[in-house]
């Protein structure tokens, strides 16, 4: 999945969101490197796009549980509601083709995600 160019992220602020049919991909960038998870809170969905990043850690905006975009390990568990509901983010593999930076997401749905 097509995330743009390294100059495009940065120009952005050093992140942008990218959205398909199926995936809905936040792309960082991080002392050089380019990270890639997914948008959705895996606690309840939100968007978290905009939510603070900080070295390597997300923080969801509504419940403010924080992921590690490295690996999508939780940091932390949401601050209200169920923290059972949370778990890891997924992240997908970033690679480049000349100048353009590609998210390496499975092909279809990925029915493991419900596993
Ligand atoms: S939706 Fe992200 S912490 Fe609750």
């Amino acid at each position: 999945m097509k995330l743009g160019t390294r100059e495009e992220i940065t120009v952005a602020g050093g992140r942008i969101r990218v959205r398909s049919s199926e995936y809905d991909i936040l792309a960082v960038e991080i002392e050089g490197e380019v990270y890639a998870v997914e948008n959705l809170c895996s606690h309840a969905g939100v968007s978290m796009h905009n939510g603070r990043l900080r070295d390597f850690t997300l923080t969801c905006p509504s419940h403010l549980a924080q992921f590690d975009v490295r690996d999508g390990a939780v940091r932390r568990e949401p601050l209200e509601g169920d923290p059972e509901n949370v778990c890891p983010q997924r992240v997908f593999p970033v690679t480049s083709d000349g100048e353009l930076l590609f998210a390496e997401v499975p092909d279809g749905m990925d029915w493991k995600w419900f596993d």
